[in-house]
């Protein structure tokens, strides 16, 4: 807490592009595309960005490692922080502005406050699949989001469909919302994919080679069109599997008969934990 994360960031603006932190700063951005990150970005986020840059609008990507999003015994002091390559890599596909808020802009009379304005949306609850896994996650996950929307204002946001789970909980907190954050699309962007098929992800960096070719289970087991044969694949790459599954595709619960579907896995590797998912019905996502 308490320290200013662009203290060596200077100049504050990297050629084209601002980088900001104050909540005022954010004004004349209003009706922008908003990508909100957590930072080290990969491939991954900039696919995200190159989305949000199709709309033609002004691309706001925020920065802010979320405390409230990691359980005490997650990987918080451990995530990875480098802003100013995250910077760097924002700027390369076309993002206008860099939005890094300390914690005190982003939680200014405490994160429980602005918890109690929301009502968290039954995708953050009812699966019991992130929810279940990560049972403080998604709560924290609202109140950052939340909170980066009413300081952003956006009238697109860009979520990955990595976190398939995460993007259905903030598309139904926007639709509840109603008019909070007026007429706020969201658009769900593919998984972007190593040549081996590991979807990006910020924790990938911590992978072994060998762990990297284990890791790559999880595409496989995406692949399958039962949950038993999802179950042996990853058991057959040595991954230690929290849960695989095949939902419904617009609400996480039982598949309902003629109903698109969707394979989820999370499985972890030693302290590593990696999600994946594809829809089933329609063909599997490269
Ligand atoms: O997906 C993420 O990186 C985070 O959960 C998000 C949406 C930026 C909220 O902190």
């Amino acid at each position: 807490m308490g320290s200013d994360p662009l203290r060596s960031l200077t100049p504050f603006i990297l050629s084209t592009m601002k980088v900001i932190t104050s909540a005022d700063s954010l004004k004349p951005f209003r009706g922008c595309a908003f990508v909100p990150t957590m930072g080290a970005l990969h491939d991954g986020h900039l696919s995200l960005i190159r989305e949000a840059k199709n709309a033609d609008k002004t691309v706001v990507v925020s920065i802010f490692v979320n405390p409230e999003q990691f359980a005490p015994e997650e990987d918080l002091d451990k995530y990875p922080r480098n802003l100013e390559q995250d910077c760097a890599f924002a700027e390369s596909v076309g993002a206008d502005v860099v939005f890094a808020p300390s914690v005190e802009t982003m939680y200014p009379t405490g994160s429980n406050e602005s918890l109690s304005n929301l009502h968290i949306p039954w995708a953050a609850t009812k699966p019991l699949l992130e929810d279940a896994c990560r049972p403080t996650h998604f709560l924290g996950v609202c109140v950052a989001v939340a909170r980066l929307f009413d300081l952003v204002q956006p009238s697109i946001t860009v979520f990955g469909l990595k976190d398939y789970q995460q993007y259905l909980v903030i598309k139904q907190l926007i639709e509840q919302e109603g008019k909070r954050w007026s007429d706020l699309q969201i658009i769900g962007a593919g998984i972007i994919r190593d040549d081996g098929g590991l979807a990006m992800s910020s924790r990938n960096v911590y992978l072994t080679t060998d762990q990297r070719s284990q890791a790559l289970g999880l595409h496989k087991a995406i692949r399958c069109s039962t949950e038993k044969a999802m179950l042996e694949t990853l058991d057959v790459y040595g991954l230690d599997v929290e849960y695989a599954v095949i939902r419904d595709s617009e609400t996480l619960l039982a598949p309902i008969e003629g109903k698109p579907t969707r394979a989820l896995v999370a499985a972890r590797l030693g302290h590593i934990r990696l999600i994946d998912n594809a829809p089933v019905n329609m063909g599997v996502q490269l």
